[in-house]
């Protein structure tokens, strides 16, 4: 073992046997969106060409693609061009992926990196993927901290953490994702002036945030009245984990901006 590996942050990686029809998107689908498994992660390469460009690139999906019979999509060019290198957008524990399809179709012109160590949830992603069409995103199945380590200086333009695992045992605190490591290795992936939304249901999780993100220089907190930090930013989309309703409080919504310094 690493002894230098930091302490795992999430629960299982895998619950149910996956329906055939997951099951079928894991073996085929993935490995065409996955983030590569090791080495510099060179974006411009990882979202060009896309390989569910056009009716081409479906159908070689779905002739892979033994238990996974109905690609609806194939039935029609989708709208969705392939995304041509405007905001990289990171999504740290996606769950179903719901949020994350969501954000996708609604700014085609994106592209978005999800990452979540969790099977069935990676195979609940797929299928939301699949049916939307979305062509601009891409996955990785593992910690996003593995993925972070291997981006470019300087290269995302917003990072959502939506509602990570608590782990409110005190005992448990230092399983938590933000920590200062993470954060000091955020700060050097992030353009200054892109964002990380943050949001939580538990209390000292929240205190937790944002006591950490204070005490890094390169993050500001934008909230100028309780507001801001009461409801979602304009645009979110409910996740599976809110709602839920899982933790001590109303969630709550922090948004930090990366600066220049
Ligand atoms: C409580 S769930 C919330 C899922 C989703 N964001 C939602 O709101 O429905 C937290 C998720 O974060 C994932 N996770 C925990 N640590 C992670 C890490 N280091 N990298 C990526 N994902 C992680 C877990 O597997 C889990 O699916």
């Amino acid at each position: 073992m690493d002894e230098h590996r930091p302490l795992r942050t999430y629960g299982r990686i895998k619950a149910r046997t996956l329906k055939p029809r997951q099951a079928g998107l894991v073996e085929t689908l993935l490995p065409h969106l996955a983030v590569p498994e090791e080495g510099a992660i060179d974006v411009a390469a990882l979202f060009e060409p896309s390989p569910l460009g056009g009716r081409a690139g479906w159908a070689g999906v779905q002739n892979e693609a033994q238990a996974a019979p109905s690609h609806s999509i194939l039935n029609a060019p989708h709208p969705n061009p392939s995304p041509k290198g405007e905001g990289l957008v990171l999504e740290i524990g996606f769950g179903g992926g719901e949020h994350l399809v969501a954000q996708a179709n609604a700014h085609p012109e994106q592209r978005y990196i999800g990452v979540e160590p969790f099977l069935n949830g990676v195979a609940s992603c797929l299928r939301h993927i699949e049916e939307s069409g979305a062509q601009n995103i891409r996955l990785h199945q593992g910690d996003a901290r593995d993925v972070i380590a291997r981006l470019p200086d300087a290269s995302l333009d917003r990072v959502y953490i939506l509602f990570p695992d608590p782990w409110p045992k005190t005992r448990h605190h230092k399983r938590r994702l933000i920590q200062p490591e993470f954060l000091s290795e955020l700060a050097r992936v992030m353009k200054p002036g892109a964002e990380v939304r943050f949001a939580t249901d538990w209390a000292n999780y929240a205190s937790w945030t944002l006591e950490h993100f204070t005490r890094e220089p390169r993050f500001s907190w934008l909230a100028d009245r309780a507001e801001d930090w009461r409801k979602p930013w304009p645009g979110h989309t409910t996740t599976r984990y809110e709602e839920k309703k899982l933790g001590d409080c109303a969630p709550i919504w922090l948004r930090f901006v990366r600066t220049a310094s």
